[in-house]
C-alpha cells in the first residue's frame, strides 16, 4: 500500500463520519476523504460506496471498490475495470440486523399477529389456535452469510428449517436443496418463505406467480432480498385469493414505494423502508481495514464477488 494513498467513501455522512474516526485512530497512513470532498480522482486507491460515482472512469488508480452494503447489484460490473476488484460487505452488524428482522417477520407470522392487527381493527376478540413452532415450515432462499445466521436463529425457536442454495451445502438442523431442479420440492415443504438472494440476472422476478402457486396454499412471505426479485402484480393477486396469507416486505421496486401502490394498502401486507439491516460502520470500517490488510500481505480478501456468479 502506497504512503498518503486516498480511500474515498461515498455513503451516509453520518456513518461515515466513524469510519473516519476508525480510519484515523487505525490506518493514520491513509488520507482519509468522504463524499463530496473528492480531491483529486486519481489519487484515490479505494473506494466505498452505497451507489458508485458516475464518471467511474475517472478514478483511474482505483485499486479496490468496496460495496457499503451486503448487496452490489447497484453496481454496473460492466464499468469497472476487470483488475479493479469489487468487494461486498460481510459485517457483524449487518448479520445481526438481518437475524433480528427475519426472526422478528417469522415469529409474527407464526403467530398471527398480522390477524390480530386485522380484528383489532374492528373490535374483534377471537383467539386463534397456537402452533407448535415446530410444525411450522421455514424455508430460506440464500444460504449465504445472512440466510445461513437467519436459519440458525430460527432453528433454536424449534422451526422445521430448509434453506434453497445453487450449490449443495450441508447445515446442522436444516434441510438444504441445491439449484433450479430441487426449487419445486423446496417450495412445496415451505409455509413462511424467506427470501435472502442476491439479485442477479437468474434470480429477478423470481418471486412470481409460477412459484407462490407451488408454496402450500396460505404460506406467508418474508421478502429482504430486492425489490427486483418480486412481481407485485403477482403478489397482490396470490394475496387477494388466498394462495398467499400474509407477505412482510423490506425492499421494493423502485424504492421509495410510490405513494399510492396498491402495496401500501393491502391489508395482507407489512411495508418497511429498506431497513431489515444496516451497514454498521465501527464494524464495517474494521472489516474493509482488515481487507486492505489482507490485501497488502496476499490474502484473499473476505467478501471478494465473483463477477462470473454476479454475487
Ligand atoms: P451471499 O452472497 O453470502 O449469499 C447468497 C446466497 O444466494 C448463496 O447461498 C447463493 O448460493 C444463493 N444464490 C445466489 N444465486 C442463486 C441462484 N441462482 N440459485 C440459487 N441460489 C442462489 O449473500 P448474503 O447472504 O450476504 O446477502 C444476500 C442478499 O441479502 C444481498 O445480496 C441483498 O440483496 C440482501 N440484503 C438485504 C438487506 C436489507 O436490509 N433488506 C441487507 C443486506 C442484504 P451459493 O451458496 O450456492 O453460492
Ligand atoms: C445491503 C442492504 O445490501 O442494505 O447491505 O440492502
Amino acid at each position: 500500500m502506497r504512503d498518503a494513498a486516498t480511500f474515498l467513501y461515498k455513503a451516509d455522512p453520518v456513518r461515515g463520519a466513524t469510519w473516519a474516526e476508525v480510519f484515523a485512530r487505525e490506518a493514520p497512513h491513509l488520507r482519509f476523504r468522504i463524499w463530496p470532498d473528492v480531491g483529486d480522482p486519481a489519487d484515490v486507491q479505494f473506494l466505498a460506496a452505497w451507489e458508485p460515482p458516475e464518471d467511474l472512469a475517472a478514478f483511474s488508480n482505483l485499486q479496490v471498490l468496496f460495496s457499503t452494503g451486503a448487496g452490489i447489484d447497484q453496481f454496473d460490473l460492466s464499468r469497472l475495470p476487470d483488475h479493479v476488484p469489487l468487494v461486498r460487505m460481510i459485517e457483524p452488524g449487518i448479520v445481526e440486523g438481518m437475524v433480528e428482522y427475519v426472526t422478528l417477520s417469522v415469529l409474527a407470522l407464526h403467530r398471527d399477529m398480522p390477524a390480530y392487527r386485522r380484528q383489532q381493527a374492528h373490535g374483534e376478540w377471537r383467539p386463534l389456535q397456537v402452533r407448535a413452532a415446530s410444525a411450522c415450515r421455514v424455508g430460506v432462499l440464500g444460504l449465504g452469510s445472512l440466510g445461513q445466521a437467519v436459519l440458525a436463529r430460527l432453528a433454536s425457536f424449534g422451526f422445521d428449517c430448509a434453506g434453497w442454495a445453487r450449490s449443495a451445502r450441508q447445515i446442522d438442523g436444516v434441510q438444504t436443496f441445491a439449484g433450479w431442479p430441487a426449487l419445486d420440492a423446496f417450495l412445496a415443504r415451505t409455509d413462511i418463505l424467506v427470501c435472502l438472494l442476491p439479485l442477479t440476472d437468474e434470480t429477478r422476478g423470481m418471486l412470481d406467480a409460477g412459484l407462490f402457486a407451488k408454496l402450500p396454499r396460505g404460506a406467508g412471505l418474508v421478502h429482504v432480498g430486492r425489490g427486483q426479485h418480486l412481481n407485485a402484480a403477482a403478489l397482490l393477486k396470490a394475496l387477494d385469493d388466498g394462495q398467499l396469507g400474509d407477505a412482510v416486505l423490506d425492499v421494493a421496486d423502485p424504492e421509495p414505494l410510490p405513494a399510492g401502490h396498491p402495496l401500501w394498502r393491502h391489508p395482507r401486507v407489512w411495508i418497511t423502508p429498506h431497513v431489515a439491516s444496516m451497514t454498521r460502520p465501527d464494524t464495517a470500517a474494521r472489516v474493509v481495514l482488515d481487507n486492505l490488510r489482507r490485501l497488502r500481505d496476499g490474502e484473499p480478501m473476505l467478501g471478494l464477488v465473483d463477477r462470473t456468479k454476479g454475487y
